[in-house]
């Protein structure tokens, strides 16, 4: 648009005009209904939150602040129905959009939506895009119609992969959805678009009244013209959704990545397409400079020797990086596609200032743990390097790490990613500021002690970890070593589940002559020594184990037996319970102050979660429904409390060490009843 020629007034006298320019173009005699933005300087947008314009024109619907959402609208409402029984009459939008975010990952996205009103602050961000709530996703009181640009995957929505357009009606499950990309008009052949990739991109909305299609169409920018096949079209009857009068606008959202999203020109028609949006008139994206679209002030001012210097520092340091990266790490084509997860060896290393051991959180049976701060993101992460031998099955491995790590709930510590070096394997996870729950149940000194209440919080959050592990996630995950160490705490005391999923590395290169049991003495269901077999079961057996141990405050498996024996938690649990001395059972740590029913219901839940009888356990579900009230647990009947305590435990009691750390292998389990 503007050549190095021209004089500075005449620059000046530009600008101007782009300024005059960008304000909305109304065309006469159609309602109002039509408008298209290229840039948004002076112009009055309704917005909210962190959203908002900044000098050069760019909407900017999030600002970087993480877990933050921010909305725009066009302020006057529009009339979807030409009579008041009418159908919702055809319209058009179409908008440019940019994303930047630190890393390759980005989270969470933007959508465009038409919805009843402009009042958006009971929504919530990060998953939920701005859009709806957990309580309201998907009602049909909402009648929102929405396009989300979404690069997260969230498998309670059913998500496609973390980098897709989906038509949204009402919430954020997609009515249809395609991963991001367009279709080649001379070869149809489909062609990839990254939302984080920091490259603008433009998108069409066009809803046809009479065939009740909506076609959804991206391109990135610098394509002259709008793909011919849509890249998401469907068949819905938005007069079903729509309310008469809506507004129009775009929701948009973070989560724990600091992300900025941004939209650069927006027009809208009904009844006709949208109006094309001049691109040479776009502000640009901050950060971002394409070719062939730099100011004159940048050309002539930056003599081409710094241009000069500029490559050769960033060739040489590109070279760095990828000497570094090929000596420091592994990388197979096939990990590509699990690309967003990976860490590069280098910041995980800087992060940890170089695993330094006034880092070193704790050690476990997996191997090391270490604290460290991500560089750019300055999030708190925690470290576990895994040591491995096996070439074989890592691939299986890390398939099943990384759809691990979409798992996404308030009670599992998340996992950002990994890092693959050579007979090694480094885990990321969000830092638990408040550590581990065996700290708490096992320290010294008072004032460790958690409250009765922050235990039964606790333990319900587990309940709910470990019930999405089992029920509610789209595939069966069994955890294998539910125990106190297992569970971290957040800094507002929520337990969280950890390490899941990662027992199974035992199960990639198996040595054919041993049994392989994995979990921790103690917490093992019976049946485990005879079959190996972990399942669901196991599991609840697991946390019926732990359930007494936060209750009674003891391991369960302790040394208290006057002849040196090793004496089960559970044994000791039914004696008193028999006995009915049940005050002596609950921790004394907790002095008496803790709520007898909820206590006694604890107890109750432990005991017949570790029954050594599979049928006889609850499922995670019903466990929940105990501790929610909804449903009496059965009482413990003394015939049954008899025959748990001379049946199953046997076999553990004498024949293994104490121990806390996690097992890999353990060979000849002797069974038998
Ligand atoms: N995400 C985290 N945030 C904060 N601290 C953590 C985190 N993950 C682990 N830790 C700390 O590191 C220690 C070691 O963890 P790890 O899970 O490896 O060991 P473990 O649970 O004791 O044993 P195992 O490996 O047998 O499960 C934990 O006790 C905990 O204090
Ligand atoms: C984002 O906007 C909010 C509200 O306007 C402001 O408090 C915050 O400092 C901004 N954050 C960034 C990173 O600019
Ligand atoms: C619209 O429909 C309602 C109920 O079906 C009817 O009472 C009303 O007269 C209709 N209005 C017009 C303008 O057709
Ligand atoms: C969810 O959003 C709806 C509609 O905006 C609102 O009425 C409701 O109170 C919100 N729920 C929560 C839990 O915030
Ligand atoms: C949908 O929302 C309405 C009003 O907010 C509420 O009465 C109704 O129970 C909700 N329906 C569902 C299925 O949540
Ligand atoms: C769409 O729904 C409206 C209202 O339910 C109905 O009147 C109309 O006939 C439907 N349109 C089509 C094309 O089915
Ligand atoms: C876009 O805007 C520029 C600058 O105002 C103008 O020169 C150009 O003709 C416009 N292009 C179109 C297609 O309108």
């Amino acid at each position: 648009m503007v050549r190095p020629n021209m004089k500075p007034i005449v620059q000046f006298f530009l600008k101007l005009l782009l300024i005059v320019l960008s304000a909305p173009q109304f065309i006469a005699g159609d309602d109002n209904q039509r408008f298209v933005y290229s840039g948004f300087a002076d112009t009055s947008l309704a917005l909210d939150s962190i959203a908002s314009v900044t000098p050069s024109g760019l909407l900017e619907l999030t600002n970087g602040t993480a877990m933050s959402m921010g909305h725009a609208f066009y302020p006057p409402p529009l009339r979807l129905r030409d009579s008041p029984n009418g159908t919702v009459q055809s319209f058009s939008t179409s908008f440019v959009f940019g994303i930047i975010s630190i890393y390759d990952l980005s989270s969470h996205g933007l959508t465009m939506l038409v919805a009843p009103s402009k009042d958006f602050s009971k929504a919530t961000p990060v998953q939920y895009l701005g859009l709806v709530n957990g309580s309201n996703n998907g009602n049909t009181t909402n009648h929102i119609f929405a396009v989300e640009l979404d690069t997260w995957q969230n498998t309670e929505f059913g998500d496609i992969n973390n980098n897709h357009i989906g038509i949204d009606i009402n919430g954020l499950s997609s009515v249809q959805s395609h991963p991001d990309g367009f279709f080649h008009d001379h070869n149809g052949m489909f062609k990839d678009l990254t939302l984080s990739s920091q490259e603008v991109m433009q998108v069409w909305v066009d809803y046809d009244r009479e065939k009740i299609q909506i076609d959804v169409t991206m391109a990135p920018l610098d394509m002259a013209t709008k793909p011919k096949r849509p890249t998401v079209s469907t068949r819905y009857n938005l007069s079903t959704v729509l309310k008469d009068v809506a507004y129009i606008g775009f929701s948009s959202s973070t989560g724990k990545i600091k992300t900025r999203h941004y939209v650069l020109g927006w027009s809208f028609a009904m009844n006709g397409p949208a109006p094309v949006i001049n691109v040479t008139m776009l502000p640009k994206l901050p950060r971002h400079h394409p070719k062939g679209n730099r100011s004159w002030v940048l050309e002539i001012v930056l003599p081409v020797a710094t241009a000069a210097v500029l490559l050769s520092l960033g060739t040489i340091a590109f070279l760095f990086v990828q000497r570094h990266l090929r000596y420091a790490q592994l990388r197979d084509s096939w990990e590509m596609e699990f690309g967003p997860h990976r860490f590069s060896y280098k910041d995980l290393y800087h992060a940890t200032g170089g695993f330094e051991d006034k880092n070193l959180l704790g050690v476990g049976g997996f191997g090391r743990v270490y604290k460290g701060v991500l560089p750019r993101s300055r999030l708190k992460i925690a470290v576990k390097r895994v040591s491995h031998d096996s070439k074989q099955g890592m691939k299986e491995f890390i398939a099943e790490i990384v759809s691990i790590g979409r798992l996404q709930n308030r009670n599992l510590v998340p996992l950002l990613g990994y890092c693959r070096r050579k007979g090694e394997l480094l885990l990321v996870y969000e830092y638990m500021p408040n550590g581990s729950l065996d700290k708490y149940l096992h320290g010294k000194g008072d004032n460790t002690v958690l409250s009765w209440a922050q235990r039964f919080h606790i333990v319900k959050g587990i309940a709910s970890g470990l019930l999405y592990l089992h029920e509610e996630w789209e595939k069966v995950v069994v955890h294998r070593d539910i125990k106190a160490s297992n569970v971290l705490l957040d800094d507002k005391m929520n337990g969280r589940l950890g390490d899941f999923g990662l027992a199974r590395l035992y199960d990639h290169g198996i040595d054919p002559h041993t049994t392989h049991v994995v979990g921790t003495i103690g917490y093992l269901a019976p049946e485990l020594a005879h079959s190996g077999n972990a399942t669901p079961p196991t599991d609840v057996f697991a946390f019926g184990m732990f359930i007494l141990e936060v209750t009674c405050g003891q391991r369960p498996v302790n040394y208290q037996n006057a002849q040196g024996n090793q004496l089960m938690l559970v044994d000791w649990v039914i004696d008193n319970v028999q006995k009915g001395s049940f005050d002596d059972t609950v921790d004394a740590r907790l002095k008496g102050r803790y709520d007898v029913d909820e206590a006694y219901l604890a107890l109750k839940i432990g005991l017949l979660c570790s029954h050594p009888f599979i049928n006889a356990r609850p499922s995670m579900r019903q466990v929940m429904q105990y501790l929610d009230g909804e449903i009496e647990p059965p009482e413990l009947r003394s015939e049954s409390l008899a025959l748990m305590q001379n049946d199953g435990f046997e076999p553990y009691t004498i024949s293994y060490p104490s121990s806390t750390t996690s097992i890999g292998t353990v060979s000849h389990v002797s069974g038998g009843r």
